[in-house]
């Protein structure tokens, strides 16, 4: 069986193709980069002028015509209202013009699922960090349960912003990581509440200490991400320590970042628990993971009728049922 992803929740419009083994045979995708933060209908543009190009680069990468595609999947929420609605038409059109089912999946558990397939990971407390959201998960009772998240901003959107904000340019998470290899620590906000995590207070205390106190660009960027990814850290390791899991996977775009999986790497390693994280290719927004949770829903009975694929832009990661 081979399904057909598309991804479109944010500025990234992303078509792959994978089959039931969970071999990715294409992995397309386009993003749009604005200077000054992303706005709604500017990304619902970029991806409506990228879609058709991307699905043909799809079916090209695979090597296979639209009619070896047996599904078509594509995320129904959560992200942003202009951009979801944008691949639910290409999704509907490629469904309706193929005669294919059509299954509409969460975005966040289809970054999960792709780290475990790929990592081979069983029962992980997942560190689901990216632009967008940063929340600590574990399974439980059926469903992904949330038990600590940002309480403002994404740890990406954070660091994306901090980046803008003092010049340095778009997206700023590898920008800014390489920066602080050079860096050294100065105090900045820590800021839990319970097993909540808030960055905004950091991102401004980061801010000001460049432009306003002047402190080295090196020493911000390293101590912005060190108190961010401590932070994240702490919420990880008593997910571990309540539930009694001894996995944790990192996935979601910022699973990219050296310094974080260093960080969770060594905390794991203290407690006798196994990293795992997620390949780079696929930690980003791409239609790949989308395809693979279109698949393993469809394989477990999962259905949708057309009328059924409205997108829902809040659709949180804990309140979907999982039935495989
Ligand atoms: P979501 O919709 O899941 O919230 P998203 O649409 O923002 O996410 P992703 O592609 O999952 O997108 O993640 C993008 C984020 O990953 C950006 O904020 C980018 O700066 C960040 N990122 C990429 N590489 C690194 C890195 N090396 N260090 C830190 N952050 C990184
Ligand atoms: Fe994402």
């Amino acid at each position: 069986m081979i399904c057909l992803g598309i991804e479109s929740t944010a500025h990234t419009l992303g078509i792959g193709i994978v089959d039931d083994k969970g071999n990715v045979l294409a992995n397309c995708k386009k993003s749009f980069f604005p200077d000054i933060g992303i706005h709604p209908r500017e990304a619902a543009v970029h991806h409506t002028k990228h879609a058709v190009e991307l699905v043909a680069c799809a079916l090209e990468s695979a090597k296979i015509s639209a009619e070896d595609v047996d599904l078509i999947s594509f995320s129904l929420g959560p992200g942003l209202s202009p951009s979801l609605k944008v691949g639910a038409v290409v999704a509907r059109t490629l469904a309706i013009g193929l005669n294919k089912p059509i299954l509409g999946v969460n975005h966040c558990v289809a970054h999960i699922e792709i780290g475990k397939m790929k990592t081979a990971v069983k029962d992980p407390i997942v560190v689901y960090a990216s632009g967008g959201n940063t929340q600590i998960i574990g399974f439980s009772g059926g469903k992904y349960r949330v038990f600590g998240e940002t309480l403002d901003i994404g740890i990406g959107n954070m660091i994306d912003k901090f980046a803008r904000k003092v010049g340095l340019g778009n997206p700023g998470g590898p920008i800014i990581e390489k920066i602080a290899k050079k860096g050294r620590y100065i105090d900045m906000p820590y800021s839990i509440k319970g097993m909540d995590m808030s960055f905004s207070g950091l991102l401004t205390f980061a801010v000001n200490s460049f432009l306003v106190k002047k402190e080295k660009i090196e020493d911000v960027c390293y101590s912005l991400q060190h108190n961010a990814y401590s932070m994240m850290v702490e919420v990880t390791e008593r997910a571990l320590s309540h539930t009694g899991k001894t996995e944790v996977l990192l996935t979601g775009g910022v699973a990219a970042s050296r310094m974080l999986q260093g960080m969770l790497e060594v905390m794991c390693s203290e407690r006798g628990a196994k990293f795992n994280v997620v390949p780079v290719e696929v930690a980003g927004d791409n239609g790949a993971m989308i395809a693979w949770q279109g698949l393993i829903e469809y394989r477990a009975g999962r259905r949708q009728d057309i009328s059924e694929t409205e997108p829902d832009p809040k659709w949180r990661t804990d309140e979907v049922e999982i039935g495989y």
